[in-house]
């Protein structure tokens, strides 16, 4: 596990967006499997920024999302396909077709699932991941447990993160209380990960996560056991360490 420790929010978007650029510039037709919330959103904007500027091409790139809430519509603008597409992907050339986020209208939660997993499968797995860190350490939408769950799996999500997420929403009523996501076994086979993490209130979750023991009651600590994982992380989330 290797941690880069930044100043500042800034300066982790800035970090992670150029840990992205350099997985494309040495597989312009890599898989990026790519995260939603307030994290990244730095790091997109900064991708933006250098694809404006002629230094980055998405044309071949394929992108695979964790999650998406079940019963939101694309045009919904708190879904995560919309999330995506106004953050990033309407900003830059990459081809939309090849861009994936589950399917949130499907009612049948199995279906669904199976055909995210296929659609993950025909790419032959996910080059990079990036994620972000869920204040009880959830990552995508993988929820503390009693196990690791394994493949895109339909979630109930628990209070914590309603609370967490009822901020983007209208009224905590809004918030959909279950999720379409890709589960461990699919994230811990990306041949590499890249999770960001700011703020002081993500402080305890950085030191449970990455310096506690592997437990499923801690979703993001199992990054521990992979090969290839880059955490970057600004002062605050790393002030508890
Ligand atoms: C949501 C997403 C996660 C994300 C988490 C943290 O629950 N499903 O993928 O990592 O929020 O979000 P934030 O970066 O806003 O703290």
């Amino acid at each position: 596990m290797k941690i880069i420790k930044t100043k500042n929010y800034e300066q982790m978007s800035r970090v992670a967006a150029n840990i992205l650029s350099a997985q494309i510039i040495m597989k312009p037709d890599c898989v990026l499997g790519l995260a939603t919330g307030s994290t990244p959103i730095g790091t997109y904007d900064q991708l933006i920024n250098w694809y404006k500027k002629g230094d980055i091409d998405f044309s071949e790139v394929t992108t695979i999302n964790l999650d998406e809430y079940k019963g939101l519509s694309p045009e919904n603008d708190q879904s995560y396909r919309y999330f995506m597409n106004t953050h990033l992907f309407d900003h830059i050339n990459i081809d939309k077709d090849k861009t994936y986020v589950p399917n949130g209208l499907e009612p049948d939660s199995e279906k669904a699932c199976s055909e995210y997993d296929q659609i993950i499968k025909a790419h032959s797995g996910i080059d990079l991941q990036l994620l972000g860190l869920g204040n009880n350490g959830h990552i995508g939408f993988n929820e503390p447990g009693d196990s690791f769950e394994k493949e895109t799996h339909c979630v109930s999500l628990t209070e914590s993160t309603i609370d967490a997420n009822a901020r983007f929403f209208s009224s905590i009523e809004e918030v959909p209380t279950q999720a379409y996501t890709m589960g461990i076994k699919t994230i811990m086979q990306a041949k590499k990960i890249l999770v960001v993490v700011s703020g002081i209130q993500k402080a305890s979750i950085v030191k449970k996560a990455f310096f506690g023991s592997i437990t499923p009651e801690v979703p993001a600590s199992v990054l521990q056991l992979h090969r290839d994982v880059t955490i970057v992380c600004d002062e605050e989330a790393f002030s508890a360490l």
